[in-house]
C-alpha cells in the first residue's frame, strides 16, 4: 500500500510527529497561528487523514476537499468544531484524545475554585501594585471551600476527577447533574444526583464539565445566576458557550454571585470585553490540559489513531462508531 498522506494543522509537543512520519507522508503546517477555513481546505486536498486541533473548524466543505479523506484525528477531547454528522455521512472516522487530559484539567478546575474563592489573582495584582499596606481583619476576604457543597455539571471523566479531589481532599459534599444517576459514584463519594435548578440553588461552588451541544449551549444564563447563592463561585473549564457571558458579567458586576473562573469563552480567542474590568472573575487562555506531559500524551493518542487506522487496527477513541459498522 502507498503511504497514507496526512495533513497536520499544528506542530505538536513530544516525538509523536516523528513516529507519524515513520508510517505516513506528513504535511505539517509549521505555524502556531489559527488556521483559516481556506487553509484547511487547501491542506486537506490530496490527503487521506487530517490531524487537527480542537479549535479547527472542520465542516462538510473541508471534508469534501478530498473525497478520499478517511480519518479526522482531533487533538483534544471536545469535538464541537467538527461536523460529526457530516463526517459519519461520508464514512470518515473521527477520533479524539480523552483520558490523557482528565487529571490535568481536574487539577486546574480545583486551582480555579481556590483562586476565585480566595481572590488569589486579585491579591497577586494588589501586592505587585504595592497597594498592600499591612494585614487587616477585613482585608481581601474571600469564601471558604473546605467542607462546602460542590455542584458538578456533567459527570464524565473530568467531572469525576474533580469530585474525587474535592470530596477526598477538601471534604466537600458532592451533588451532580448528569443525564443519568451514577449509583457507584454516589456510593463512593456520598454524592447525590440533582436536577439543574436544585444543583444551582444548593451549590457553593459549581464546576462545569459538559460537552458543548445544542442542549448545553447557554445552560447557564440569567435564570441560573438569579438562583445561585450570593456567595457562589462558578468555574468553567468545558466550553465557553455553555455560559451566557453577558448574563455572567451582569451577575458578577452586581455581586449577585461571588466570583467566577473561566478557562473558555464563547468566541475564542476573542477576549470577552464585558468581563475585563471585573475583579471577581479569573480569566485563563484555555489551558485546561496544558501541561507538557499531558499535551505529549495527547499527541501520542492523536497520532496513533491515524497509524492504527491505516494499519487496519481499529483505533481507540472513535467518536462516530457508526462509521465502523458501514
Ligand atoms: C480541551 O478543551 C479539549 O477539548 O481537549
Amino acid at each position: 500500500m502507498t503511504r497514507p498522506k496526512v495533513f497536520v494543522t499544528r506542530p505538536l509537543p513530544g516525538n509523536a510527529l516523528i513516529e507519524l512520519r515513520k508510517h505516513c507522508d506528513v504535511d505539517l503546517r509549521e505555524t502556531e497561528s489559527i488556521i483559516s477555513r481556506d487553509e484547511l481546505i487547501a491542506g486537506v486536498k490530496g490527503k487521506d487523514a487530517l490531524l487537527c486541533i480542537l479549535t479547527d473548524p472542520v465542516d462538510s466543505e473541508v471534508m469534501d476537499a478530498n473525497k478520499n479523506l478517511r480519518i479526522i484525528s482531533n487533538y483534544g477531547v471536545g469535538f464541537d468544531k467538527i461536523d460529526i454528522e457530516a463526517a459519519t455521512k461520508r464514512g470518515i472516522l473521527v477520533t479524539n484524545t480523552p483520558g490523557a487530559l482528565t487529571e490535568t484539567t481536574a487539577d486546574l478546575a480545583l486551582g480555579m475554585m481556590i483562586a476565585a474563592s480566595r481572590r488569589i489573582v486579585e491579591g497577586d495584582k494588589f501586592t505587585r501594585e504595592c497597594r498592600f499596606e499591612g494585614w487587616g481583619p477585613s482585608m481581601m476576604l474571600g469564601v471558604d471551600l473546605y467542607g462546602k457543597t460542590l455542584g458538578i455539571v456533567g459527570l464524565g471523566r473530568i467531572g469525576k476527577a474533580v469530585a474525587q479531589r474535592a470530596a477526598k481532599g477538601f471534604g466537600m459534599k458532592i451533588i451532580y447533574n448528569d443525564p443519568k444517576v451514577q449509583a457507584d459514584f454516589d456510593k463512593e463519594y456520598g454524592a447525590k444526583w440533582a436536577d439543574l435548578d436544585e444543583l444551582v440553588r444548593q451549590s457553593d461552588f459549581i464546576s462545569i464539565h459538559v460537552p458543548l451541544t445544542p442542549k448545553t449551549r447557554r445552560m447557564f444564563g440569567e435564570k441560573q445566576f438569579h438562583m445561585m447563592k450570593k456567595t457562589a463561585v462558578l468555574v468553567n473549564t468545558s466550553r465557553g458557550a455553555v455560559v451566557d457571558q453577558v448574563a455572567l458579567s451582569k451577575a458578577l458586576k452586581s455581586h449577585r454571585i461571588f466570583a467566577a473562573a473561566l478557562d473558555v469563552y464563547e468566541d475564542e480567542p476573542r477576549c470577552p470585553v464585558e468581563l475585563i474590568p471585573l475583579q471577581n472573575v479569573i480569566m485563563l487562555p484555555h489551558i485546561g490540559s496544558a501541561s507538557l506531559e499531558t499535551r505529549t500524551k495527547m499527541a501520542d493518542l492523536a497520532v496513533h489513531a491515524i497509524i492504527d487506522y491505516f494499519a487496519g487496527k481499529g483505533p481507540a477513541n472513535v467518536v462516530n462508531k457508526d462509521v465502523l459498522k458501514k
